[in-house]
């Protein structure tokens, strides 16, 4: 009992005060969804019920909506956070009559530089800057994109045909990684980067980093939010401020060039974005701020490279695992550009197999495999009452693969996406580019993208396994879907290439 004394009376009520508020600060918010009469698995104290079916967070979900069907409550460490993977809750929250409601993601504040970039933005600001940056990604300008396109998808097929002459084992992201940042730096800016001859160059390194928050930054600020004003005073960010200021720091040169060079006009989204800085003045109306489009070029690589490269990866992993698939696309592909002709736009378009195996192919794999929305008010769907300020994440990878949905959720079946079947899709049940208002800017570009990429390469190779071909996959729990392992496939040549 010695111990008892070796501090004071006033210390020892203190010190056990401070535990029960510790305690207490670390269960406060675990009511919530009890009395919202939301089941969910159990929390634990500042955990939450994080990585209680799979450490892999997308896997989690999938466990959660086993369990708890079409919707259930999970706490993120101390944030509850409604899971919804309902189709008509879908429609209401994110396109119908609660889309004003569910305009925001969550912000959770540390977002550095980039806290005016669309995906950041909120409400007017989103608008405004939405409404500007939307005619950039209509079909009319990315056709005519297509040909500077076509220019980096040549240079992907010639890469890889060393590869196929040696039979040598690839890291299949090493290609399509280049590839899909060539591709949108051109686009967005008229840089040829030439990745393909510098893959590990600093653009594509600090792009890759960008989406790989600190866990423990993550941790800190979702079970002490009231530390979040200080950190954001702090410059704390969640983007590595080397990353950041790396692609802050070349997009004013591409900047600066563009203005020494303003007799040479590219038809790029840089220079739309400018011109809507001068066509708004005229009008006395809000165009985007140097800084803002600073922000936005910035997303459209964040945006935009990791998820294309991944689509890509997975789309040569499930036809090198089904190779029945890859000579059906390949015969269609053969059909539509006899010769290996080269690709048009419209014929590319237009392609029916080709476009079932994408969207199959982003059915199992869709590179961001969770969405969300936050509450702006308290509101009733479908008898729940969301409180305002509460997160609602959408478990698009689960809903993917919900076995009442789909049949044969697990299997790589381009089929289900035929024209006729296509009409039987509930499109609130497939959504890897999200849906409504707020869904992916560039997702008419990344479609193209991914399309030629693959018409290309399949026109003259087709994709292998090989002993060191990981099947199963194991995921990444970290970042945007992923593989833990770089996905290592063989391409072949074809025999008439
Ligand atoms: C296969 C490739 C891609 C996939 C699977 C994808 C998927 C998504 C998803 C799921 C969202 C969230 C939608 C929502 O919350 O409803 C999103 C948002 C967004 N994406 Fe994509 N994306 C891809 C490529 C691109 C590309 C190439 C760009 C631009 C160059 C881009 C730019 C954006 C932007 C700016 C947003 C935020 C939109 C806003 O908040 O208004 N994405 N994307």
């Amino acid at each position: 009992m010695g111990f008892l004394y070796f501090f004071s009376l006033e210390t020892w009520i203190l010190l056990i005060a401070f535990i029960c508020i510790f305690i207490m600060y670390g269960h406060w918010t675990f009511g919530v969804f009890e009395k919202m009469g939301v089941l969910g698995p159990k929390p634990y104290m500042y955990w939450g019920s994080i990585g209680r079916f799979n450490s892999v967070y997308y896997l989690d979900d999938h466990g959660g909506a086993r369990k708890y069907g079409r919707v259930w409550g999970t706490y993120e460490f101390r944030r509850p956070v409604l899971a919804v993977m309902d189709p008509d809750m879908l429609k209401i929250i994110l396109v119908k009559e609660c889309f004003t409601y569910f305009t925001n993601r969550r912000n959770l504040r540390l977002n550095g530089d980039l806290y005016d970039s669309v995906s950041i933005a909120e409400d007017d600001q989103w608008r405004r800057i939405r409404n500007i940056l939307s005619p950039s990604f209509a079909s009319g300008r990315i056709k005519e994109m297509f040909s500077t396109m076509k220019h980096h998808s040549r240079k992907l097929t010639d890469s890889l045909r060393s590869k196929a002459d040696n039979a040598e084992v690839i890291a299949i992201k090493d290609f399509f990684g280049p590839y899909s940042m060539d591709v949108i730096a051109s686009t967005a800016f008229s840089v040829d980067l030439d990745s393909f001859s510098n893959p590990s160059g600093p653009l594509i390194n600090h792009a890759g980093k960008m989406f790989r928050i600190s866990p423990l930054l993550f941790i800190f600020q979702a079970c002490f939010p009231i530390f979040l004003p200080l950190l954001e005073l702090l410059g704390v960010s969640f983007f590595p401020k080397s990353s950041s200021d790396f692609c802050r720091a070349f997009l004013k040169k591409v900047r600066e060039d563009r203005d020494r060079n303003s007799h040479q006009v590219p038809r790029d989204m840089l220079q739309y974005m400018i011109n809507s800085q001068t066509a708004n003045k005229e009008k006395q109306n809000n165009g985007l701020t140097d800084h803002e489009i600073n922000s936005q070029l910035t997303i459209f690589l964040l945006a935009g490279y990791e998820t294309s490269a991944a689509t890509l990866s997975f789309l040569a992993y499930n036809l090198a695992l089904k190779p029945e698939v890859m000579t059906r696309l390949q015969e269609e592909i053969d059909s539509t550009f006899p010769d290996k002709g080269p690709v048009q736009y419209e014929a590319l378009m237009q392609m029916e197999y080709l476009d079932g195996v994408v969207n199959e192919s982003l059915k199992l794999y869709p590179p961001a495999a969770r969405m969300e929305r936050i509450a702006k008010e308290t509101v009733q769907i479908k008898g729940i009452t969301i409180p305002k300020d509460m997160g609602v994440m959408v478990p698009v990878y689960a809903l993917h693969r919900d076995p009442e949905l789909w049949t044969d959720p697990e299997e790589f079946k381009p089929e289900r996406f035929s024209k006729e079947n296509k009409q039987n899709i509930n499109p609130y049940t497939y959504l890897p580019f999200g849906i409504g208002p707020r869904n992916c800017l560039g997702m008419r570009l990344a479609l193209v993208t991914v399309k030629l990429a693959l018409v290309e390469v399949l026109q003259r190779y087709s994709f292998s396994v090989c002993k060191e071909t990981e099947i199963p996959l194991e995921m990444d729990p970290q970042g945007l879907l992923g593989s833990l392992r770089p996905i290592k496939l063989k391409v072949v040549t074809r025999s008439n290439a």
